[in-house]
């Protein structure tokens, strides 16, 4: 299994699938990850939330409306009452019967994938602290803690997976790194990736990042001609809802 940073320091260019194969495939399905492991994406980003009784849900709006067919904010259901909703018809009929899945469920499904790489993103919340400490558990308990980087738009829960967990950490130029400025590696020493949108998106800001030996990550090349402006840009990782433009600008071996 080659590391993230072995990956990194060669240059070769990572492709994470956003909540899965999203374009195509209904966000955080089992059926959507599936989707992007069978086009061969590096890595899988997905959101984590938890239910009304502590289990790790993968969601990724507070509320149950855009995605499924229920409503309210998820923390107020039990895992029994949400695997009673469709999470797949919002998309397209032909998706009907998809479940929100859990992470166990999708920890599950990864174990054939011993390389694909994973990001995960803590949604902020009031138990985001409790959320990262379930999901560090799990992650311990089938082994997958190496090949992880975690996103959170909280900064202390960035900064406590960092010193608590000793994890690879990522914030998002714009949000909790609103304040950039380039050289500062006081402030960012706790960043191991930079997500950057492809609104802010330019070879300068990616090599400040890159002399603070952070990772530039951007968000999201859907198509060939923003995915060869980031490799451009110098972008080693794009973060993609649609991953075939990207994946088709990757060297072959
Ligand atoms: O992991 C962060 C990335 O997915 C961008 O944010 O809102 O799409 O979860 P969001
Ligand atoms: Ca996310």
């Amino acid at each position: 299994l080659e590391t993230i940073e072995a990956l990194a320091d060669q240059s070769s260019l990572i492709v994470a699938a956003h909540r899965g194969y999203k374009s195509a495939y209904p966000e955080n399905t089992l059926l959507a990850f599936q989707k992007a492991l069978e086009l061969g994406v590096d890595m899988l980003e997905f959101d984590l939330r938890l239910s009304k009784d502590n289990v790790l849900m993968v969601l990724h709006d507070e509320t149950l409306d855009r995605t499924t067919n229920g409503t309210g904010p998820i923390g107020d259901y039990s895992l029994t009452e949400l695997k009673q909703l469709d999470a797949g018809g919002w998309f397209n009929q032909v998706f009907e019967g998809l479940k929100i899945p859990t992470f166990e469920e999708l920890c599950q499904l990864l174990q054939p994938y011993s390389e694909v790489l994973l990001n995960v993103e803590i949604k902020k919340s009031e138990n985001a602290q409790e959320a990262v400490d379930k999901t560090i558990a799990l992650l311990q308990q089938y082994g997958y803690l190496s090949r992880c980087v975690f996103t959170c738009f909280d900064a202390d829960i960035l900064a406590y997976l960092h010193d608590k967990h000793q994890v690879r950490t990522q914030g998002f130029l714009g949000d909790v790194m609103s304040n950039f400025v380039p050289g500062d590696t006081g402030t960012y020493s706790k960043m191991w990736a930079a997500g950057i949108s492809m609104s802010l998106l330019t070879p300068e800001v990616v090599a400040s990042f890159q002399d603070m030996g952070i990772l530039a990550w951007c968000y999201c090349p859907d198509d060939e001609q923003q995915a060869a402006y980031a490799l451009e840009c110098g972008v080693t990782l794009m973060t993609c809802n649609d991953p075939v433009p990207a994946l088709r600008m990757r060297p072959t071996i």
